[in-house]
């Protein structure tokens, strides 16, 4: 694979050509926070928490759904990015009702960890406290909308590493929820397996394992990695 050159933080590093920003940052050592990327399923560039600056571009860019490309000039840390991180952040607990003290996630949350990390120690917007409610129709698992930050872990794994695509979108913009199966009770669901990928990938206490109390929720999200690198590798056979 051709090898590409460009410059990071000041310092001229070399990648893999298609790769995309965020994979050439990572493999250079960077932390960038991300919530809607995770490893092994497409990217989505939904929640902007991966913003860099690119040298040429008016406006900030998402690593995750850029192309790392030719003598491309980027940063990923300054005072404007993360004010836009922190702003973004406060934007999502405002959106939906995260009350942590009694969430299943407390303590264990990929939200929760990120505004402790980038420094967000108030919300400096209204809280919308939309009327969400809870599915717990499912056998095993249940979907609290409160703590949804339509990151689409759940859609992607469902679709792109189980094939049931049991998960989807309804709804256009703050009005979004997601759904299974067009819109039944989870629990009438005919397409779900019950694997728990879904569960396991969500970085909120929005899917969670039924019986589950108060911090006792946490999520092995690298279990994914495993399942593709076994793929690829074929490793099921004997
Ligand atoms: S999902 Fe995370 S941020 Fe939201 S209430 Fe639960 S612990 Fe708090
Ligand atoms: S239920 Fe969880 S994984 Fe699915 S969109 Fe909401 S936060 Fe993301
Ligand atoms: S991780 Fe890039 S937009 Fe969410």
């Amino acid at each position: 694979m051709p090898v590409i050159t460009l410059t990071i933080n000041d310092e001229l590093v070399s990648a893999r050509s298609g790769q995309s920003l965020l994979e050439a940052i990572r493999d250079h050592g960077i932390d960038l926070p991300t919530l809607c990327h995770l490893d092994g399923l497409s990217a989505r560039g939904g929640c902007r928490l991966c913003l860099v600056e690119v040298a040429g571009s008016p406006r900030l860019l998402p690593a995750c759904t850029t192309e790392a490309v030719e003598g491309m000039v980027v940063t990923t840390h300054n005072e404007r990015i993360d004010r836009y991180r922190r702003m973004i952040l406060e934007l999502t607990f405002a959106e939906r009702n995260h009350t942590c003290a009694v969430c299943v996630s407390n303590g264990h949350c990929e939200l929760q960890a990120l505004a402790a990390e980038l420094g967000m120690d108030r919300v400096r917007y209204d809280y919308l406290n939309p009327d969400l409610g809870l599915d717990t129709s499912h056998r095993l698992f249940g979907v609290d909308h409160n703590r949804c930050l339509l990151c689409l872990r759940c859609v992607r794994v469902c679709d792109e590493v189980e094939g049931a695509h049991t998960w989807d979108v309804a709804g256009r913009g703050i009005a979004s929820r997601v759904i299974t199966d067009l819109n039944r009770p989870w629990g009438q669901s005919e397409s779900c397996t019950e694997c728990g990928k879904c569960v396991e990938v969500c970085p909120t206490g929005a899917l969670f394992d039924k019986g589950a109390s108060v911090g006792e929720m946490e999520k092995e999200s690298r279990f994914l990695r495993r399942i593709l690198d076994g793929r690829e590798k074929r490793q099921w056979r004997r």
